[in-house]
């Protein structure tokens, strides 16, 4: 099948990429790079040994869509290309609405004109907000909590009044829990501009000296341990849902919205002592007051994706944090090693 990646040099658009391409998939790969860097095509093929077609561009060009649309027989989109610091989304909100809400209205208009009527879109556990209850089911309420949230609950919203206008779209709407992890051949992994906001890559820069120490937003949550607690998923068991999600629509229209996380909550302390173990070395903290906006706890009800996908996550936390460190140690500085 020929597939459009969007964002597909990214984090978890790169490990997708990967399978799609050991799976026998034809892959077009469309991304802009404000966010990722061009080697990384050369490292999926050096692990697949089949480079995807990368075309250099912006979701928001009408013009260069119409032109891959009619060059090539493409028969469904996986959508990742999009903004998502959470920080930055509060103070740059145009920015966020025009790159993920407008970006996506425009891609879905051109895949319409082409009859593309099949799209899997990267949405995120962050459209659930404040849980009113635990594990988050899908029929959880969606009531997000800051702008690249609501950029998400949006595109959810498009999509799903698009398949009611028209039963012939086939969109699987799919909700991520934290991913975590890099590839095993540690050729490819996360690789964030500037200081990491996120949990992993921090103790992972911090693990190779490029951070002197892990501050700890709060031990004071009502918790296991009073550290917050999140769903980490394995980015290559990210990817598989992908494959599942495009073996789903290939069977079924309509829309399928469904959660990507593992069903277990990990604390904070816990995920520094798993990196601990599989780096071999002291991670130096220290705990200061909570970030704001944090939740203090939230995971997957992992039971549907399971039912509808037929898939579950395989790795666990040790592992994550085994293939984070096998990517930070062998790059210290990402792809621009
Ligand atoms: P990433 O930033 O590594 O990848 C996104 C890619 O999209 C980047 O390569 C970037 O250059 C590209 N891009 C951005 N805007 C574009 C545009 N207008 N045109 C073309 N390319 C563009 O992020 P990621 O972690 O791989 O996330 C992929 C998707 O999953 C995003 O939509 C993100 O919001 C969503 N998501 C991520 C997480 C997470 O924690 N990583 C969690 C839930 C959902
Ligand atoms: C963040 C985003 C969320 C997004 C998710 C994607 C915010 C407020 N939320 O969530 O919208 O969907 O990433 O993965 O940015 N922590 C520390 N020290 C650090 C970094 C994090 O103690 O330096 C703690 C946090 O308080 C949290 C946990 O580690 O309890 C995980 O944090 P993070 O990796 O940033 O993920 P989220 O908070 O889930």
């Amino acid at each position: 099948m020929t597939i459009l990646v969007t964002g597909g040099t990214g984090y978890i658009g790169s490990h997708t990429v990967v399978q799609l391409l050991e799976a026998g998939h034809h892959v077009l790969v469309l991304d802009n790079l404000c966010n990722s860097k061009a080697q990384v095509i050369d490292r999926i093929s050096q692990i697949t040994g089949n480079p995807p077609q990368f075309i250099e561009g912006d979701v928001r060009n009408r013009k260069l869509l119409k032109q891959l649309f009619a060059d090539h027989a493409i028969e469904t989109v996986i959508h990742f290309a999009g903004l998502k610091a959470v920080g930055e989304s509060v103070q740059k909100p145009l920015m966020y609405y025009e790159n993920n809400v407008s970006g996506s209205v425009v891609l879905l208009e051109e895949m319409a004109a082409a009859q593309v009527k099949s799209i899997v879109f990267s949405s995120s556990a962050t459209v659930y907000g404040e849980p009113q209850f635990l594990p988050y089911t899908e029929s959880h309420p969606l009531k997000p909590i800051n702008v690249y949230g609501h950029s998400k609950l949006m595109v959810e919203q498009v999509l799903q009044d698009l398949a009611l206008s028209d039963p012939a779209w086939r969109v699987a709407l799919l909700r991520y829990f934290n991913p975590v992890g890099a590839h095993h051949s540690g050729l490819i992994g996360e690789d964030p501009a500037g200081i990491p906001n996120n949990l992993m890559p921090f103790v992972a820069q911090v693990a190779v000296g490029k951070r002197a120490q892990l501050s700890v937003y709060g031990n004071d949550y009502d918790t296991k341990d009073g550290t917050g607690v999140r769903d980490y998923i394995h980015v290559d068991d990210l990817a598989s849902g992908h494959l599942a999600a495009l073996e789903y629509l290939k069977k079924n229209a309509g829309v399928l919205k469904v959660n990507l996380g593992t069903g277990q909550g990990t604390s904070v302390f816990e995920l520094i002592h798993a990196f601990e173990k599989a780096a071999n070395q002291k991670i130096p903290y220290e705990v200061v007051a909570r970030r704001e906006g944090d939740l203090s706890e939230y995971y997957a009800d992992a039971k549907y994706s399971k039912m509808v996908l037929g898939w579950q996550a395989q790795y666990d936390i040790d592992r994550m944090c085994v293939d984070t460190w096998r990517w930070q140690s062998q790059n210290p500085n990402g792809f621009n090693d």
